[in-house]
């Protein structure tokens, strides 16, 4: 694959409209196709706009603005996909309903040509299982806007190739993203390693020990976090966020870990998405007055402390079943979501010791299992060993 291959992105949502821009802005004549004609419409508005303030503000040149919007046709037939190298799917995150267009596509395609699923949460190979030529079905995995997020995962299933995925990643690190290579298992890196960023500090809200403004303000404060979990989640949409940390822990055969809240469950039924629904944690009407933080040190470095000695066992958990490599898990957190530093060279900073105190008083405090210290930390701890030496 180079600049000559023809980029096919399904979907113009949210993710598909975003990675055709990618493409074309990295050189790629592209097709676009959403089975709602009323979306591909509004598709076309929002990227001619999308485009033009890019030029307005001088981001881009008025040339690249004219050929980035050129590149893109928006088609409503997918038998013109006949002549794309690559295929990106971005549809409704539904297993049934992807397999269906993959082995659609299989039809209308080359045999050469790359056919990749932007899913955050379908495991890659049971996408793949509904192809005649699985080999060729690979996960690229875009962030959220797809135009200013950097990082981007590419997942290997089960049955894809070595050469499927080094021609895919030479690709997308040619569109100036920062790729991360990642194992076909729940989450990918992000997604997963990310999970207790929110389910600890929601843990905290519901045993009483500080309410979200206080939590937002702690992990702030002490963790450089740019946003609080409870502004990410509002951020993110509950619905969003709720779905994958469901899916997540259903596909961990219900691990314990990963289990949801009832806290953000409620949220989600009662449509309180968040920023989007005008509610979610926070109210965002207008004039309303903004909770403040009980800005209480001792009580921010506790809050800190818990939190971040549950991401780090989960980031060494990932290593240790080699989900993807140390520096990947690390890049992919500060990339993917704005972590202020890699959770591994984190650990190396605060003491892999502390880190499993935490946890191992956690454990006995409470009796249960998502508390359980990884092995590989408790391996590290033994032996006196870092991430990083
Ligand atoms: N939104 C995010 O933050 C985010 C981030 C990373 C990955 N993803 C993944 O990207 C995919 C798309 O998510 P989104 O947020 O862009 O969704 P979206 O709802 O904004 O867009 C999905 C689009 O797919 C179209 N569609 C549905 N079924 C179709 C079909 N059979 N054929 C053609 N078009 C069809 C819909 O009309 C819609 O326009 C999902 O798999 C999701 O998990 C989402």
């Amino acid at each position: 694959m180079n600049k000559q291959t023809i980029v096919g992105v399904i979907g113009a949502g949210t993710m598909g409209s975003g990675i055709a821009q990618v493409a074309s802005a990295s050189g790629h004549s592209v097709k676009i196709y959403d089975n709602s004609k009323a979306v591909l419409i509004l598709a076309r508005q929002n990227l001619v706009s999308s485009v033009d303030r890019l030029v307005g503000k001088q981001k881009i040149s008025g040339e690249e603005g004219e050929s980035i919007k050129g590149k893109i046709e928006w088609v409503n037939d997918l038998a013109k996909f006949a002549d794309c190298g690559l295929v990106i799917e971005a549809i409704v995150e539904n297993l049934d309903i992807k397999q269906k267009l993959f082995s659609e596509l299989e039809n209308i395609v080359g045999d050469d040509c790359i056919l990749a699923s932007n899913t955050s949460s379908l495991s890659i190979t049971s996408i793949a299982a509904a192809c005649r030529k699985p080999e060729r079905v690979i996960g690229i995995h875009f962030f959220n806007p797809a135009t200013l997020m950097p990082l981007v995962e590419i997942i290997k299933g089960l049955t894809t190739t070595s050469e499927t995925e080094s021609k895919t990643k030479k690709l997308i690190d040619s569109w100036n993203k920062t790729t991360v290579l990642a194992k076909d298992t729940p989450g990918f890196i992000v997604n997963r390693v990310a999970r207790p960023y929110y389910g600890e500090s929601i843990r905290i809200y519901e045993e009483g020990i500080a309410d979200f403004a206080t939590i937002d303000w702690a992990l702030k404060e002490k963790g450089g976090f740019k946003m609080g979990p409870f502004e990410l989640m509002d951020m993110i949409g509950n619905d969003v966020n709720y779905t994958v940390t469901e899916t997540v822990w259903k596909q961990f055969f219900y691990d314990p870990r990963y289990k949801p809240s009832l806290t953000q469950k409620r949220l989600f039924e009662a449509g309180r998405f968040g920023k989007k629904s005008g509610q979610g944690y926070y109210d965002y009407s207008e004039n309303v007055v903004v909770p403040e933080p009980k800005r209480d040190h001792t009580l921010a470095e506790k809050i800190f402390h818990r939190v971040i000695a549950m991401l780090i066992n989960e980031a060494a958990d990932a290593l240790y079943y080699g989900v993807a490599s140390k520096e990947d898990i690390d890049l992919a957190m500060t990339k993917g979501v704005n972590y202020p530093k890699g959770l591994l060279k984190w650990c190396d900073e605060i003491g892999a010791e502390k880190i499993l105190s935490i946890l191992s008083q956690l454990k006995e405090d409470y009796s249960e299992e998502r508390y359980r210290p990884g092995v590989l930390l408790k391996k590290m701890v033994k032996e006196k060993k870092k991430f990083y030496s």
